[in-house]
């Protein structure tokens, strides 16, 4: 049978990952968050597990070297990467991509946005007919809001406990977010078979 290696986003995706995997009886060798190791073996012989950056996810995928991934649809939307099979949403990780800001906020023209989603905000404001400047930051995006470095924020919302916690509020709805299993269009042509064993245990 093919070795099928299957790429986990890092951070929350990967704890809810190796939850379901667990679910459906997939086993790491070791814990990935205990581990200095790049490539897992699992107790199932054909799949091997690797955990990435979000954003790299796509990128190895698309070289061929990975069959599968599970990745935010953030990350698809702002990467705007396509050249993969989405397979199936996993429904894991569920969040919102939302404008948030402090209950005053309004939308106009030029406003400074910060996000880790610069294409995403782009094209949000875009489409509702307004130009924005984009601030790129790398965490704790509430911040920019609570500061006034930015007029509002682009972000994930979970709980909503971070934007409670800051006075923020939820301006606009972006997206729903899960992560989704997506697949190299090569590797599902080739190893379809074992790809679609793998997936079956997925669906049950
Ligand atoms: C994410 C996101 C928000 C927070 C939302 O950040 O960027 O800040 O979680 O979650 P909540 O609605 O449940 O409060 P993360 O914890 O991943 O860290 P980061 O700020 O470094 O990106």
């Amino acid at each position: 049978m093919k070795e099928l290696t299957l790429a986990i986003s890092k951070g929350r995706i990967l704890e809810e990952a190796l939850q379901l995997l667990s679910k459906i009886g997939v086993e790491c060798e070791e814990s990935p968050f205990n581990s200095r190791k790049l490539i897992f073996e699992t107790n199932l012989p054909y799949l091997k597990i690797i955990v990435v950056r979000a954003s790299d996810v796509p990128v190895y995928i698309e070289s061929g070297k990975v069959d599968m991934g599970i990745v935010g649809k953030d990350t698809l939307l702002e990467t705007e990467s396509n050249n993969h099979l989405r397979i199936l949403d996993l429904k894991i990780a569920i969040c919102k991509l939302i404008v948030a800001g402090k209950s005053n906020s309004k939308f106009f023209n030029n406003m400074k946005v910060a996000t880790k989603y610069p294409a995403i905000t782009k094209r949000f404001f875009h489409d509702k007919g307004l130009q924005c400047s984009v601030l790129k930051l790398y965490g704790s995006i509430e911040l920019a809001a609570v500061l006034d470095m930015t007029d509002v924020i682009v972000d994930l919302v979970e709980t909503g406990q971070t934007l409670k916690q800051n006075g923020l509020k939820e301006l606009a709805l972006i997206d729903k977010i899960s992560s989704m299993l997506i697949v190299n269009k090569s590797s599902y042509k080739l190893y379809r078979d074992e790809i679609n064993t793998f997936l079956t245990l997925l669906n049950k």
